[in-house]
């Protein structure tokens, strides 16, 4: 295959082939039996007191159904029409503001909003200056691992020319995150605005979004807006009129967490199992089909028209330390006051809390809260005067991951959460590695023993040396995050772990 030729129908995950059977039998949700379920994700676990019977109903799923991306509403069934509340508490609404100024699905709309002015102004200068732009502005990416944005795409604009890939990373499956849920289905050109200036930067001609099955809705209204930025000129083969040729299509997901993984994704979207991959080489040399690749988040993605039209250093001037811009957050069920909102980087997660949040609901008390997780470290009451920042997050040993905050009250047994996270993880592990694929499953049964009153101070023992060899050699993010959030609880919440294992 010459470098010139895109490869890129060889198979998918968008159902246009048929799957193998070895990789059909990865996934979870085959033939959509989401529709209508209940959720026993982490926020639907947080607020399953607020109705037992569709927790128990949750309980009972095969297969199972982690996060609908309606946590403002835990415990969740089904596809909720109406958007959750939307508040910008930042200076701009950068991510959230033209949500919550109504949203536009239409194009029609979304020039009105402003959209696809960026594409404009872009392709008659440099794609350089969209690079240059990117990079001074700070921005960080929302999808977890916060790597600076900036340095990704020098990274695949620096490879030799040829086929480039620009990915959208909509799988969006950590628990209690709804965020890029509604930037698709309320304002999806953002999106795409934000994948084609991306394109143009790295030199890619082609992008995927690929976005979890979970998201009928937004997988049907991302379809239409590609549709009609085509057939008005900002996807083709001459983007605004330019030399620039761009498109972009949408594949959808199976039901699988791990999918969101950067390598897995692209795995799943070439139409092979989609196990983790050791890296390097990475994706920004060697990623969809072979090819030098952009994986970007949703959110992520939605920042660069912004950056674009107002420049580096305004985009700067929002936020703190190494952590710039905004960043959208969505509350689940348990705050007074659940919904999404868009905040400066700095503020403190007490801040959120208390008073974006408005504290708990029906006066609950504060037992811990999960940013970005559930594979993420556990922020106990304690610590929540610490700013909401990357690395200010990290050194307590949490994260900012991406953007849902689940608050637990009085209600959560900490021993039945540990349980709750790597029976998730155990079931949502690609098996690639034997940490994960055996570390995860067994800290599950031995925290089921411990829940019966069947585990000594061995078993325990034997968690800790678990979870040190799930943080050291696990392949990806999935396992070092359980080893993350079962260190934050081991070391923040004693008084309920050790007794149960006497
Ligand atoms: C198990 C696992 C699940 C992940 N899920 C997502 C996801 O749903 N969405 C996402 O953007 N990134 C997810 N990531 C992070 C991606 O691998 C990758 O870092 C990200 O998409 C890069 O985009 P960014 O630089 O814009 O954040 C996940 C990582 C791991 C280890």
């Amino acid at each position: 295959m010459s470098p010139t030729q895109a490869p890129h129908d060889t198979a998918g995950a968008n159902g246009s082939h048929e799957l193998s059977d070895d990789v059909a039998s990865f996934y979870h949700l085959r033939h959509g039996e989401f529709q209508g379920r209940a959720c026993q994700g982490t926020a639907c676990f947080a607020a399953r007191h607020l109705n037992p019977g569709r927790w128990a109903e949750a309980m009972g799923n095969d297969p199972r159904v982690y996060c609908l991306g309606e946590c403002f509403a835990s415990p969740a069934k089904g596809q909720i029409a109406q958007l959750p509340p939307v508040r910008v508490c930042s200076r701009e609404g950068i991510v959230l503001g033209r949500i919550a100024a109504g949203g536009a699905r239409s194009l029609s709309g979304a020039l009105s909003q402003g959209r696809y002015r960026a594409i404009a102004q872009a392709v008659a200068g440099a794609p350089a200056l969209v690079l240059d732009a990117v990079d001074k502005s700070g921005l960080r990416g929302r999808g977890g691992a916060g790597f600076p944005t900036g340095r990704k795409w020098r990274a695949v604009a620096q490879q030799p020319p040829g086929v480039k890939y620009v990915v959208a990373n909509a799988d969006e499956g950590d628990a209690g995150a709804y965020i890029d849920r509604y930037l698709m289905e309320d304002d999806p050109h953002t999106l795409i605005e934000g994948m084609i200036l991306a394109g143009f930067a790295v030199g890619a001609t082609r992008g995927f979004i690929y976005v979890r099955a979970e998201y009928p809705l937004a997988i049907s209204i991302l379809r239409s807006a590609v549709e009609d930025a085509r057939a008005a000129g900002w996807l083709g083969p001459s983007v605004a009129g330019s030399k620039f040729a761009f498109e972009l299509e949408v594949t959808a997901g199976h039901g699988s967490y791990v999918c969101g993984e950067e390598t897995s994704l692209l795995r799943s979207i070439e139409g092979k199992r989609p196990e983790v991959m050791a890296r390097p080489p990475y994706p920004t040399e060697s990623g969809l089909f072979g090819r030098p690749t952009l994986v970007n988040n949703v959110e992520t993605l939605v920042n660069v028209p912004w950056i674009v039209l107002h420049g580096a250093e305004a985009y700067a001037a929002f936020g703190f330390s190494r952590s710039r811009g905004t960043k959208a957050l969505s509350l689940n069920s348990l705050f007074a006051r659940p919904g999404l909102y868009e905040v400066e980087f700095g503020v403190t997660v007490r801040h959120i809390v208390e008073e974006l949040g408005g504290g708990l609901r029906d006066g609950g008390t504060l037992k811990g809260v999960l940013i970005g997780g559930p594979i993420i470290g556990m922020i106990p009451p304690h610590l929540i005067d610490t700013p909401l920042g990357f690395d200010e997050l990290a050194a307590i040993g949490a994260g900012v991951g991406h953007g849902g905050v689940v608050a637990f009250d009085q209600n959560t047994s900490i021993p039945e959460l540990v349980q709750h996270v790597f029976s998730f993880g155990s079931y949502e592990s690609c098996g690639k590695c034997t940490p994960c694929r055996s570390g995860s499953g067994r800290v599950e049964r031995i925290f089921d023993r411990a829940l019966d009153g069947r585990a000594g101070p061995a078993e325990l023992k034997e968690c800790r040396e678990l979870v040190t060899a799930l943080k050291l050699s696990s392949l990806c993010g999935h396992g070092t995050g359980l080893a993350r959030f079962a260190e934050s609880i081991l070391k923040h919440y004693p008084a309920e772990i050790d007794p149960c294992f006497k």
